[in-house]
């Protein structure tokens, strides 16, 4: 899709480098206009029959009051919703409360603010269908936070506020994340957010109790960022290379199990500032904070609020620009302007099942199966199960395949030797079944990644594949996302069918909330 009009904006990575590089341009031009007296009409969408609904399903003040003023700007209508005297209280889902409201203009905008991470990209896909089914146009969203998912409209003020202290210059960036890694959700949108400097470095500055996922750091070398970590600011500060760029995230207590709560304070002597450490820092320090700030246990003290490192209350007012600018770019208000100059996203190939080159005449095989599996006349053998395993790894795996797939006819299995003798795998032998279904492909190579399928006719191997992992997990009842907070978790009862893309390093990560899982751990029987 070029142009913005109709997109959502759930993750960072919804808007490409040069889309987000647009957005700052227009928010340049709109602070200039609205702190010089310019002209702002065309910067307005300005249409009352366009709704605009904040929806904040947790606590918040700047990105509300933004949002809120952004909205109003626009001249549309605005929708303050009320959960607490919505029918949620009668056991609605989220889909039908918002399906109900998208029926109510032409245009909606919703800016949604969620424990549930992955809220905003379920609504997006389930709304847009609907819409077009009603004769409206696909609902706009927006997501204001998702659980400790991600913070893309944070992310967005963040890098804008980021681009006027470097004069605009996108070649490089020297950063330092500093805080709750783990649980703070706008350090989480910068690891793609940051992908508009061509080079970067990040300083990671947090005890390991608190600092960021695994995932996260993947996907940030992944980036080509250069990454380093330092357990403290103390141990920080000691080395000489120090960012010019400081961003402090408070403890998100409200997020933490009580273990890691029990040791907040010991947590956040590590990631507060000291009066001690200030003739350490480079010149032309600035100091950011999406806030809100902790106020009895600040991690960015309060003599520190008249300094020139103060970056912070300007980075909060460029909120409300950016915000303005967010609405207007996703109702396609500036799409004449825009030429995009990044090529859109490829989807990937959908192959997984290899067929081990054609078998000739005299390559087929008199089928002779080992020990204990009753040789096949005619049937299925699925073989090289759980490949080099312990051997109680692959009775599992067969035990799932088995239960999974349902394969309770006439049949045969065990764990036998590879050929190497060393390691073993597990075999099933599947006399009478001489296909397996598209769906049953799936399911199995999902499963099972790496095994075999023989195909036996008259006791001969007539045709053999290599099922590898499938790039898309998607379609069965038996997968579900294991984070308990993601909207598509069975327990939150909202009608979201799991589905999974596999990563760079072969993890499966939930289309929704974006939890990398191990193939095996998709699977709930
Ligand atoms: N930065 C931020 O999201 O603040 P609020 O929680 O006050 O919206």
């Amino acid at each position: 899709m070029n142009g913005f009009k109709g997109k959502s904006l759930t993750v960072i990575n919804d808007l490409r480098a040069d889309e987000q590089l647009f957005l700052y341009q227009k928010t340049k031009e709109l602070k200039e206009a609205i702190l010089n007296g310019g002209n702002l009409d065309k910067f307005r969408l300005n249409d009352l029959e366009m709704s605009f609904y904040l929806i904040f399903l947790e606590d918040s003040t700047r990105t509300k009051e933004s949002f809120r003023n952004a909205a109003n700007f626009h001249r549309g209508r605005v929708n303050l919703f009320d959960s607490s005297s919505s029918s949620f209280n009668k056991m609605e889902s989220i889909t039908d409360t918002i399906k109900m409201l998208t029926g109510y203009s032409k245009n909606s905008t919703f800016i949604i603010r969620s424990k549930e991470e992955g809220l905003c990209r379920h609504l997006e896909l389930a709304m847009g269908n609907y819409a077009k089914e009603m004769g409206l146009n696909s609902p706009v969203f927006i997501n204001a936070g998702d659980g400790k998912h991600e913070h893309p409209t944070q992310e967005l003020l963040d890098e804008f506020t980021f681009l006027e202290k470097l004069n605009w210059n996108t070649s490089e960036i020297h950063i330092a994340l500093v805080g709750d890694l783990y649980h703070g959700r706008t350090v989480h949108s910068k690891v793609d957010g940051l992908k508009i400097f061509k080079k970067v470095t990040v300083d990671l500055i947090a005890p390991p109790l608190i600092g960021l996922p695994n995932f996260y750091i993947d996907r940030m070398e992944a980036n080509n960022f250069k990454v380093n970590h330092y357990q403290s600011i103390e141990s920080y500060l000691s080395q000489s290379n120090v960012a010019p760029i400081w961003y402090f995230t408070r403890l998100q207590l409200e997020r933490m199990g009580d273990e890691v709560k029990d040791q907040q304070m010991q947590l956040r002597k590590s990631v507060t500032f000291d009066q001690k450490f200030l003739a350490l820092l480079p010149k032309d320090c600035t100091f950011y904070h999406p806030l809100p700030r902790h106020k009895e246990f600040p991690v960015i003290p309060t003599f520190l609020d008249t300094t020139p490192l103060n970056g912070w209350d300007k980075q909060s007012i460029n909120g409300y620009y950016t915000r303005i600018i967010e609405i207007a770019l996703l109702n396609g208000l500036f799409d004449t302007e825009f030429t995009p100059t990044l090529e859109p996203k490829q989807e990937e190939s959908n192959q997984f099942v290899q067929e081990v080159s054609p078998l000739k005449a005299q390559d087929v095989k008199i089928f002779d199966y080992k020990v204990g599996i009753k040789p096949v006349e005619n049937g299925i053998v699925i073989d090289h199960i759980a490949k080099g395993a312990p051997i109680g790894d692959i009775w599992s795996h067969i035990d799932k395949i088995r239960r999974i797939m349902g394969l309770d006819y006439r049949s045969s299995h065990g764990v036998y030797h590879c050929n190497d003798r060393v390691n073993f795998k597990g075999i099933i032998s599947l006399p009478d079944i001489l296909s397996f279904s598209d769906t049953q492909l799936r399911m199995l190579a999902a499963i099972s990644p790496g095994c075999t399928l023989n195909i036996i006719q008259n006791a001969k191997v007539v045709k053999k594949f290599r099922l590898h992992q499938p790039p898309r997990v998607y379609g069965f009842e038996e997968i579900s996302c294991k984070n308990e907070n993601c909207i598509s978790n069975p327990a939150l009862c909202e009608p979201i069918e799991s589905d999974f893309y596999q990563s760079k390093n072969g993890q499966y990560i939930c289309k929704y909330c974006e939890k990398p899982h191990h193939y095996i751990e998709l699977w709930d029987i």
